[in-house]
């Protein structure tokens, strides 16, 4: 068996100590890791290893509460190296080759800026590290436009092929995003309603409570609609949306995505404010307490960045031509919620008279809890029925909490999924270069008509769901926002 090593640049970063760590913590306890496998940190900070595995310990305690296990630790600790090493610098390198001595397979994880991913992929190469047994991982931002996103793209490919390259967005790791794929594709039940024949609107909401905490700087240079559409978004909108693949190979699958992201409708400058919706939180009240507008978040300043962005988008193509796809994602909202809602039309002609009947309605809900539930119209159990049947809606539910509790005891980090795929040399779940350009290529059109139009973001305090902009953006079809 081929000796395996993971090398993570960045390693005392944010993500690295909050996300990475913890992810092979679990795998290393679920006995999911191959036993032959190193594990190297590596960043700039001058730790030394034993210095950089008590700071891993520490965090690692922290994030995974009553889950942490000595023995578990033990195991992982033998695993782990620490390089202190600047990215650009050959020398770094020599060091990381040393500690991998013997291994057969690499899987190098970039969790820096992205301006440095050329450089280490460079590195990696004159080192000879970058043969066709290794692949490379990327965190977004891949960029801030297509044009720059090419750009990265451009320098990863010099040194490695598209099938070792890894573009991660940990939407796609999580169980219930999974689990849309199983429900539209290991069931018959749903296709022939998923289409403008039937379904009569699209809802995604990503909201979150959080304002931008430590990442102001980082934050405003992008905002929302590139930290969240271009990316968490527009690939949940892709498995609602694409066609059945023919399989699950990665590139069938896919495949599926992208024709999905080429046949989104461009919204032009002039009609941009009709489709889309800014706005940035100032102060209010989230989760009980007053907390300070964007502005006045540490580090933060006078700013035109949308922290809140709502869009009418359509896909023309035969099965959706017509329906809106409503996306919609904040911080600082009223609740930490996300979901796909699926609105499927009313009946076409009711024969209760007088009775109002509320349309089904399928909402794949994947935070804060999982589930699936499913509206129907039910008659209330009553002899009463002089008036007629009372109706009223009941919700089929799914819970995939409650259906796995005593075999998944806990909630995974969607990064768990996600870096094992990678080291099983699996890139399904990953974002292909074309994806990534062609989501970009939409996005700028956005952009754009914002700076012709001077769209500033409104002004919503923290706690409501947006400007009332967005309201009216859903009331013109006659829709409204599930909340
Ligand atoms: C990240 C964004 O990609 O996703 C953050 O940069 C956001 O701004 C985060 O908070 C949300 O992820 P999750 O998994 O907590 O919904």
């Amino acid at each position: 068996m081929t000796n395996k090593a993971i090398v993570l640049f960045g390693a005392t970063g944010d993500l690295a100590q909050r996300m990475l760590y913890p992810s092979l913590f679990h795998l290393e306890s679920d006995g999911l890791l191959p036993e032959a496998l190193t594990i190297v940190g590596t960043a700039r900070a001058p730790l030394t290893p034993s210095e950089f595995t008590a700071k891993t310990r520490n965090h690692l305690i922290e994030r995974t509460g009553d889950h942490f296990c000595e023995a578990v630790w033990v195991r992982l600790e033998k695993k782990l190296r620490y390089v202190s090493g600047s990215a650009d610098a050959p020398n770094t390198y020599k060091k990381i080759s040393t500690q991998v001595d013997g291994a057969g397979e690499f899987v190098f994880y970039l969790s820096t800026s992205p301006s440095l991913y050329g450089v280490i992929a460079k590195n990696l190469a004159t080192a000879g590290l970058a043969h066709s047994a290794s692949r490379v991982i990327v965190e977004k931002p891949l960029g801030r436009d297509y044009e720059s996103c090419k750009e990265i793209n451009d320098s990863l490919a010099a040194i490695f092929s598209e099938d070792r390259i890894f573009r991660i967005d940990h939407y796609l790791g999580k169980e219930t995003v999974q689990n849309l794929l199983a429900l539209r594709f290991a069931n018959t039940l749903f296709e022939p309603l998923w289409s403008k024949i039937s379904v009569e609107h699209v809802q995604i909401t990503i909201a979150e409570t959080v304002g931008v905490e430590e990442r102001w700087s980082y934050y405003n240079d992008y905002g929302a609609l590139r930290d969240m559409v271009q990316n968490h978004l527009l690939q949940l909108l892709c498995l609602v949306a694409m066609e059945p693949p023919a399989s699950d190979a990665p590139d069938a699958v896919r495949d599926e995505k992208v024709k999905v992201l080429r046949s989104l409708r461009s919204i032009p400058a002039s009609d941009v404010s009709q489709h889309t919706v800014r706005g940035q939180y100032i102060k209010g009240v989230a989760d009980g307490e007053t907390v300070p507008g964007y502005g006045e978040e540490p580090g933060g300043g006078d700013s035109d960045t949308e922290t809140f962005v709502a869009i009418s988008a359509y896909i023309d193509n035969w099965r959706w031509a017509g329906v809106p796809f409503y996306l919609r994602t904040g911080k600082r909202m009223p609740s930490r919620e996300t979901q796909i809602a699926v609105q499927f039309r009313n009946v076409p002609h009711s024969i209760f008279q007088d009775k109002e009947l509320q349309a089904n309605r399928l909402i794949i809900k994947l935070q804060p809890d999982e589930k699936i539930s499913l509206t129907l119209m039910n008659k209330a159990p009553s002899l009463l029925d002089a008036g007629g049947m009372q109706l009223s809606p009941v919700a089929l539910n799914l819970s995939v909490d409650e259906a796995d509790q005593e075999q998944f005891p806990r909630r995974r980090i969607a990064y768990e999924r996600l870096l094992l795929e990678a080291i099983n040399n699996n890139p399904t779940l990953f974002v292909r270069r074309d994806e990534a350009e062609t989501a970009w290529t939409w996005i700028d059109g956005i952009v754009d008509g914002w700076q012709r139009q001077s769209q500033a973001p409104s002004k919503y305090p923290a706690g409501v769901w947006g400007p009332s902009g967005a309201h009216a953006l859903t009331e013109r079809n006659g829709h409204s926002w599930i909340e």
